[in-house]
């Protein structure tokens, strides 16, 4: 029997049933006013063709320019309301970024306007340098090192381009479609400044009717099977373009189930027929292949061609729908429609994806530096039912030696879903429990989510309610009251600043003064999973909370709706951080997200289908969420639901884990999947993969700490790699794991024995990581096919490449500390190699004191002490002192020295072996550089790197060279 209550068995029935959340539980565009409007807005505009004309224009005598900086407002006034006025604002950030926002000026109403700052770091710095130069029809701004940049505002019909070299990157407004709807009385009477009204109406505006469309539709009130949206502000949605005319391919807008490439939604024969929506939502069963919201949302998109790359970054909270178009092979048209909120939109000049990134992570933020540990095997299911079966998935894992690191502890280790409190008849000894977790060096994660449950008997919810921390529903009063897990139950509302620091005070784990509740029931080895965050609400409107519903400062719940999932992870990552003192790096896993959400924690993509769609997909997905800066993310391994065959289990390992989010999970009633319940030789196989994620932890770090300083994704699609290369604009199937050289092709077909696999536009070889057999890519690209049996996958070192490893299997990642190192390198056609490796305590900020190791390797031919002209020389140098730029975390290493007590305490690691791949003759010795005695070194005789053919590489491994990995040292090769 389940511990449930009565409601989550009706609940629970009802899913399973497949009743109650489907398909038709969400809207799609027609069914949305403020979206049926913004469609209808693009269809008459492309049936009026050359006749459509934006009513908006920027009036030319308020042009203010600041005189100290990059900036400039204007008021813009719109032909069809002559009485209403807008403010527009473009400022240029001092790296180039241009930051356009319009508002309502003196409206009978505010419009939302702090998406923005949720999202960014900090208020961007306005350059000082670039200024604005106002003409009669137009404002612009020249930038760039050859003012190669150019930001046209045109005057009449207003439209905004950013140009780069003569070409039009992007541009805002081109195809007429803005429209900001302007806030409005009931009674038909329009608001703005009726003298001003009176004034224009002698200018004979246009009939609105060929704008607007001839009914007021859905304006007031909005009905959806039993429930209505009372709408109170009226109609005030905006809907604009955004178009790039030389730019054939978008990317990003996560989070959507399809290929990272965006099919349309529109125009001839369009993949979707519905736009892409971001609405954060609980979409129970999600499709495959679909432009439905899921559970988070990043308004970013890149647009690509092989010329150059631009981004946007549409801060916006409220429900969006986006239309993608392309009118030819190498122009995008986009449509935005938002329910609510300014215009508030961040143009990313690029010109690669590179600088789109670093563009990106300068205003919102670089991913945040995980604990180590984090980046091992995560091990969940729904559920754990008692500490003892915890005990006892952790000895059968033990038993097996198969690795992993964390624990989870889903909703019913809850007394009645009141989260922080156990069920202490399954849970009598949860401290004891954690520990005997810890003390094998491994963690646990706990479930927290945001609906409290609606009883004095719980604490947490009695002391939310009695600070007034709740969301309330429509008429203000009270608190807003809906059902999930916990039946009836509330929600926090971080939009209020009173909430954050009792939020914090909860999850201290010693007991507070003056009888505070705090869980002293736990231990700062407890890690916390913030799921159903959207917020899920299984008797809403769309599984959420009603529109009307009001948060801090009066807000409605329409104009922040996707923030709120953020704020909640945020705020319980901040607790996390501050519950232990020193801090410890905390780890919080989120189901919703906004941009901004990289700076906490990590993301999974839901309740995915155990299918071989949803396999492929969820690729797709992390990627895009990846380019989206949200980079720490993982697809539930094994699906979610169902009960996945061995075979599709042993695939779902091999994407896991090279997936940066690592974690299996399985839905109450699937099957218990853990590896060590696997026959052979399906068991050997899952180990093997286990194995190999760890043996590559020291790729997954460096490449983590990398993303914290650039904000270059670790998850790496080819465009990011090779922007030039039109064959990798489609590819999603196939990645790089950051700067490391590592190129995977997970598979993810049913029977599948090979594989075939894209190797980039340049005349360079590729290694296959396992058995080091060589194949050639051209300077035009070529697609090979491989091997790919079941306990096979597809990975590759690109010629170039030199990838630390540590190859002894142990029990978790916190086993591993002292464990030598494997340099695997694969020489380039001209027979170099590089590499780096990054290295901390993986769980203290003494990183940021400079407590760490982060050594360069390289394979080149530069001559040794005694060795002039040296077949190859291999050296490690350490990078943190000869860097001056050099960083972690959003830190700079300033305070970093070669003697830190961190590279004390591993002085004695070394490199234990040494593979060279590619060389294109047999040494006739192989030393330390200056010393006088011979390594013991391995030759295989193959295929050099530099040769035409294909095959057997040459290989030399060199076995123990005795070098250790804090020191600088180099091995020549004669
Ligand atoms: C949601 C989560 C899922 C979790 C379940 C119970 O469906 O997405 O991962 O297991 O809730 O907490």
């Amino acid at each position: 029997m389940r511990p449930w209550t009565l409601l989550g068995l009706v609940v629970f029935l009802l899913v399973e049933d497949g009743f109650a959340f489907k398909d038709h539980d969400f809207k799609n565009c027609s069914q949305s006013g403020f979206c049926r409007r913004g469609r209808a807005l693009a269809a008459r505009a492309k049936e009026a063709k050359d006749a459509w004309k934006s009513p908006y224009s920027l009036v030319a005598d308020s042009v203010t320019v600041n005189p100290a900086d990059a900036t400039f407002t204007a008021r813009v006034k719109s032909s069809l309301y002559p009485g209403i006025k807008f403010g527009l604002e473009l400022r240029v950030h001092h790296d180039g970024v241009v930051r356009v926002r319009m508002d309502e000026i003196d409206g009978l109403r505010k419009r939302y306007d702090q998406a923005a700052s949720w999202a960014l770091i900090a208020e961007p710095k306005i350059s000082e340098t670039i200024r604005w130069t106002a003409g009669k029809k137009d404002i612009r701004a020249v930038y760039g090192a050859k003012k190669e940049i150019e930001v046209v505002v045109s005057y009449e019909p207003l439209r905004v381009a950013l140009i780069r070299n003569g070409k039009e990157q992007v541009v805002l407004n081109g195809q007429g479609l803005l429209h900001m709807e302007h806030f409005r009385n009931k009674d038909g009477q329009e608001g703005g400044d009726g003298a001003a009204q009176e004034v224009l109406k002698a200018e004979n505006p246009p009939p609105r009717e060929w704008f607007e469309g001839d009914k007021e539709d859905d304006y007031w009130e909005e009905k959806w099977i039993s429930w209505t949206d009372t709408k109170p502000k009226g109609p005030e949605s905006l809907s604009l373009d955004i178009t790039y005319p030389n730019h054939g391919t978008v990317y990003g807008i996560p989070q959507h189930a399809t290929r990272l490439a965006l099919p349309t939604t529109t125009g001839e024969n369009s993949f979707f027929s519905d736009p892409y929506r971001f609405y954060n939502a609980d979409v129970f069963e999600y499709l495959a292949s679909s432009p439905v919201s899921i559970y988070g949302s990043i308004p970013v998109m890149h647009a690509h061609s092989a010329d150059s790359t631009v981004g946007i970054f549409n801060a916006v909270a409220s429900e969006t729908w986006i239309d993608v178009s392309h009118a030819s092979e190498k122009s995008t048209e986009t449509h935005w429609i938002s329910e609510s909120g300014i215009m508030d939109l961040f143009l990313l000049p690029g010109p690669t994806p590179e600088d789109i990134f670093k563009q990106y992570a300068t205003l919102t933020g670089s991913p945040v530096l995980p604990a180590q540990w984090a980046l091992g095997y995560h091990q969940c299911r729904w559920n754990y039912m008692t500490s003892d079966d915890i005990r006892s998935v952790q000895k059968r894992f033990d038993e097996d030696d198969i690795p992993f690191d964390v624990l989870w502890l889903d909703i019913e280790y809850s007394e009645d879903h009141k989260y922080f409190i156990w069920n202490k008849k399954n849970f009598p000894d949860p401290v004891d429990m954690v520990n005997d977790v810890a003390a094998l060096g491994r963690k646990m994660v706990v479930i927290i989510d945001p609906h409290l449950k609606r009883t004095e008997e719980y604490p947490v919810y009695q002391q939310a309610s009695e600070r007034g921390l709740l969301v309330k529903p429509s008429n203000g009063e009270g608190e807003y009251e809906g059902l999930c897990w916990s039946g009836k139950s509330s929600w926090m509302d971080f939009f209020n600043p009173n909430a954050w620091d009792w939020w914090k005070s909860l999850f201290k784990t010693q007991s507070l003064p003056g009888g505070a509740w705090s869980w002293t029931e736990s231990t700062e080895d407890v890690h916390i999973w913030n799921d159903m965050n959207e917020p899920s609400v299984f008797n809403g409107p769309e599984i959420t909370m009603p529109k009307d519903s009001i948060h801090y400062d009066g807000w409605e719940h329409r104009d922040v709706h996707n923030l709120n999932g953020m704020l909640f992870s945020n705020h319980t990552w901040q607790a996390v951080y501050e519950r232990s003192d020193p801090p410890k790096r905390p780890f919080v896993l989120t189901r919703s997200y906004y941009a901004g959400s990289q700076r906490f924690g990590a993301l999974w993509t839901g309740d995915n289908l155990g299918t071989w769609e949803h396999m492929a997909v969820g690729i797709k997905m992390t990627l895009s969420n990846s380019i989206a800066g949200m980079g720490f993310v993982g697809s539930d391994v094994g699906g979610f639901f169902g009960n996945p065959e061995p075979e599709m289990l042993v695939r779902w390992y091999q994407v896991g884990a090279f997936a940066p989010f690592f974690r299996a999970h399985a839905h109450i009633d699937a099957k218990r999947r853990e590896p060590y319940l696997l026959e052979e030789p399906y068991k050997s196989y899952v180990r093997d993969i286990l194995r190999l994620r760890y043996s590559l932890l020291p790729v997954w770090y460096t490449q983590f700490r990398e993303t914290t300083v650039t904000g270059m994704p670790i998850m790496r699609p080819h465009y990011v790699v090779f922007p030039k290369d039109k064959n990798g604009f489609d590819l999603d199937d196939q990645y790089f794991i950051g700067s490391s050289g590592i190129l995977v092709r997970p598979v993810t077909e049913k029977g599948a024995t090979e594989a075939s696999v894209y190797l980039p536009a340049e005349n360079q070889p590729y290694y296959d990581y396992f058995n080091l057999n060589i194949f050639r890519s051209t300077t035009k690209g070529k697609t090979i096919t491989v091997p790919a049996a079941l306990d096979q996958i597809p990975v590759f070192i690109r010629g170039g490449s030199i990838i630390p490893t540590r190859e002894r299997p142990r029990r978790a990642s916190t086993a591993m500390k002292l464990d030598p190192f494997t340099l695997r390198i694969g020489l380039s056609k001209d027979g170099l190699a590089r590499g780096e490796l990054y290295l901390d305590d993986g769980e203290s900020y003494d990183h940021q004191k400079g407590q760490l190791i982060w050594r360069e390797f390289n394979a080149d031919k530069t001559s040794g002490k005694k060795v002039k002209k040296p077949l190859l020389r291999i050296s490690s140098r350490d990078m943190a002192s000869h860097e001056p730029e050099a960083a972690v975390d959003g830190v700079s290493l300033k305070t970093y020295t070669p003697e830190n007590s961190f590279a004390q305490s591993i002085s004695d690691v070394r490199v234990e072996r040494i593979v060279v791949a590619g060389l294109n003759k047999k040494p006739k010795s192989v030393k330390v550089d200056g010393d006088d005695g011979e390594l013991i070194w391995e030759w295989i005789d193959g295929v050099s790197a530099g040769d035409k053919k294909e095959g057997e590489s040459s290989v030399l491994i060199v076995r123990d060279p005795k070098v250790l990995i804090v020191k600088d040292w180099s091995i020549v090769i004669e």
